[in-house]
């Protein structure tokens, strides 16, 4: 959507596989943009993928495809082998040939995108130095390790084939559409359910927020400039605990939808901890504001605002996303 924003906007081909976190009420805005086409498929599926590139010769792949939920990498890792190894690995050879059979300027302006996580690096203790393109990679989770397997798949797809790319590592992600099983959208709307609001551990945990949109902005500029076979940070230069994070969802929601009585605070229980639990990522941009000129133009106030009024004017998307499916899990996973 924020691609097809600019009127001079290049044609999207939009493939996901539909899982359980995919809501094709996200793209209901597009439904009448003919440059946009929507392909239910799966990156695994190399043949799949082979012939939409036949069919629709794209200039650049932007891979966005992923599970990336931690606590679900926990309960179940073989999705995330599937689709973020496996399903990267498919896709990657797809290009491969793709690009392969270019010629001339296509085969030049070509680039492949990956876009990936600061998990890769593992976890920071107070006084360390923010993640750099140069930390070392040492992943924690089910889910931090299939993206780091993807990452050097890419790496070396470019190094032994010389295949054109450019991958982003990005900080926690939030904002408009994001499934509910995140952070800070679970915390709006356990809120606003009246359900109590499960802080893991000590709540101190820190993380790096990045609003959607800028995130967006990033990967356009790293599309139009970045430099073939780098890797690029992408952070919010928004660290914050977990504890005030929620703190923050309470008090908007306090102002915007008011409880009968007493603040949306009350519902806060601290929980048992994730295993494994990271305990601080942050981003050190500078060399996407270097380099590219990108900086994040919300600050953590501005996007959360954005996000708790998006939320409380979506109740229909709200009420599609959380299907059956979902229900279940959550259940199952915040049962104690
Ligand atoms: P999450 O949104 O799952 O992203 P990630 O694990 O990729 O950082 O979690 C963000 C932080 O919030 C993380 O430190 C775990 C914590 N958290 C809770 O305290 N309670 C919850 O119910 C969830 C989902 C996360």
């Amino acid at each position: 959507m924020e691609w097809l924003s600019d009127p001079n906007a290049d044609p999207v081909v939009n493939v996901d596989k539909l899982t359980y976190a995919g809501n094709l009420r996200s793209l209901a805005p597009l439904q009448d943009d003919p440059r946009h086409r929507f392909v239910r498929a799966d990156i695994a599926d190399g043949q799949a993928m082979a012939e939409l590139l036949a069919r629709h010769r794209p200039r650049a792949v932007v891979h966005f495809a992923a599970e990336s939920h931690v606590d679900r990498s926990i309960d179940g890792p073989a999705a995330f082998v599937q689709t973020n190894i496996v399903g990267t690995f498919a896709l990657l050879e797809a290009v491969r040939a793709y690009w392969s059979a270019l010629e001339g300027e296509a085969r030049q302006a070509f680039r492949f995108l990956h876009v990936s996580t600061d998990e890769v690096y593992g976890t920071l203790g107070p006084q360390d130095p923010k993640f750099s393109e140069t930390t070392p990679y040492a992943p924690n989770s089910p889910y931090a390790a299939s993206k780091a397997a993807s990452d050097h798949l890419v790496r070396a797809w470019h190094h032994t084939y010389g295949l054109p790319t450019v991958t982003t590592n990005c900080s926690n992600n939030y904002g408009p559409c994001q499934f509910p099983e995140k952070l800070i959208p679970l915390m709006i709307l356990r809120a606003l359910a009246g359900e109590p609001l499960p802080v893991y551990g000590d709540g101190l945990n820190v993380r790096d927020w990045l609003f959607v949109h800028d995130h967006c902005a990033a990967v356009r500029e790293v599309l139009a400039r970045g430099r073939i076979g780098e890797t690029y940070n992408v952070g919010g230069c928004n660290e914050m605990r977990n504890i005030d994070v929620v703190h923050a969802i309470c008090d908007l929601l306090d102002e915007l939808r008011p409880r009968a009585q007493g603040s949306y605070r009350e519902q806060i229980r601290f929980v048992t901890d994730r295993p494994g639990h990271d305990r601080r990522y942050a981003i050190d941009a500078g060399k996407m504001a270097g380099e590219l000129g990108w900086q994040p133009a919300e600050t953590f106030a501005t996007g959360l605002r954005k996000t708790v009024r998006w939320y409380l004017d979506n109740a229909e998307w709200v009420r599609e996303v959380t299907s059956g499916e979902y229900r279940n899990w959550v259940s199952r996973h915040y049962a104690s």
